[in-house]
């Protein structure tokens, strides 16, 4: 297993308002798969928040229980920065309210209905998807954002380069506080895979509807491809998804990218989001200019 690494709450602000509809390489559905991510941030991190935090009392380890609170203070953050967002979301037309309704919903139900133990491993299960989406927004040459308006970029890359750094909290509380089990946390990543490509794939479609991008069928299948297609930006992530099934797997057996790490090293220096996002796949000449 890789060494274990520090988690850092950061606190940066992003500036929104000048962001353009299609933020993301002027493509509707690459930029709207994300937006849809984006909308059900807020409520998701208060969820996973509020899992963790059903078992926080029984956690001992003194290490664990550090990294509890700052995964909360990490957590809480995005949410807050994801609701900024949600206002420019809103005034596009999309109907943030009401999506926003629907997932609290659906997690007062979880709460209501699931057991806690299963609560977490649905959390756990989540935190896999959003710290393998975090390695790939930084791996290679950052194909997922290279050309995506610079705001936004340095938005997803901060958020996915912190779900890597936290990526073990909710794996580890489930495993040590929980009573852990394969079974369970097999079955909370199928059903939380299922969930999010309903939710995401319903909101996104609304988006692009909203867009007028819904009758353009060559142009979804083309972003679709993208994504999906045998090259695509989701798909090449499949070998690391699938490692949750591996029995004895554990976050962090992957360890820190070297791209996250350049990240955090950047970031270190002068706390600018844009600035460590560009330095690390932008043009640093420029960066430096700025
Ligand atoms: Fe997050
Ligand atoms: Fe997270």
């Amino acid at each position: 297993m890789a060494k274990p690494h520090a988690i850092t709450p950061r606190k940066p602000s992003f500036d929104v308002r000048d962001v353009p509809v299609f933020w993301n390489d002027g493509d509707p559905v690459l930029t709207r798969f994300f937006d849809a991510l984006s909308v059900h941030f807020p409520d998701g991190e208060r969820f996973f928040i509020q899992s963790v935090r059903n078992y926080q009392d029984r956690v001992t380890d003194p290490k664990l229980k550090e990294d509890i609170r700052h995964f909360f203070r990490q957590e809480a953050h995005h949410g807050i920065v994801h609701d900024t967002y949600n206002t420019v979301m809103a005034a596009q037309g999309i109907n943030v309210d009401k999506i926003v309704a629907r997932l609290k919903m659906a997690i007062r139900l979880f709460q209501t209905h699931l057991p806690p133990k299963h609560q977490l491993a649905l959390t756990a299960a989540f935190e896999h998807i959003t710290a393998t989406l975090g390695e790939g927004f930084l791996e290679g040459e950052g194909e997922m954002f290279r050309h995506a308006h610079p705001v936004m970029r340095a938005m997803f890359l901060w958020h996915g380069v912190e779900e890597v750094e936290h990526k073990a909290v909710a794996f580890d509380v489930y495993e040590t506080a929980a009573g852990g089990g394969y079974f369970t946390r097999a079955a909370a990543l199928l059903g939380g895979t299922a969930v999010v490509h309903l939710v995401v794939g319903s909101v996104a479609w609304h988006m692009l509807k909203v867009d007028g991008m819904s009758r353009r069928p060559l142009l979804i299948a083309k972003g679709l491809n993208r994504l999906y297609g045998p090259r695509g930006l989701l798909t090449r992530l499949v070998p690391r998804y699938l490692d949750w099934f591996r029995p004895g797997f554990h976050p962090m057996d992957t360890g820190m990218p070297e791209k996250v790490e350049a990240w955090l090293a950047e970031y270190r220096k002068h706390e600018d989001p844009m600035l460590a996002s560009d330095m690390v796949f932008g043009d640093p000449a420029l960066a430096q200019a700025a």
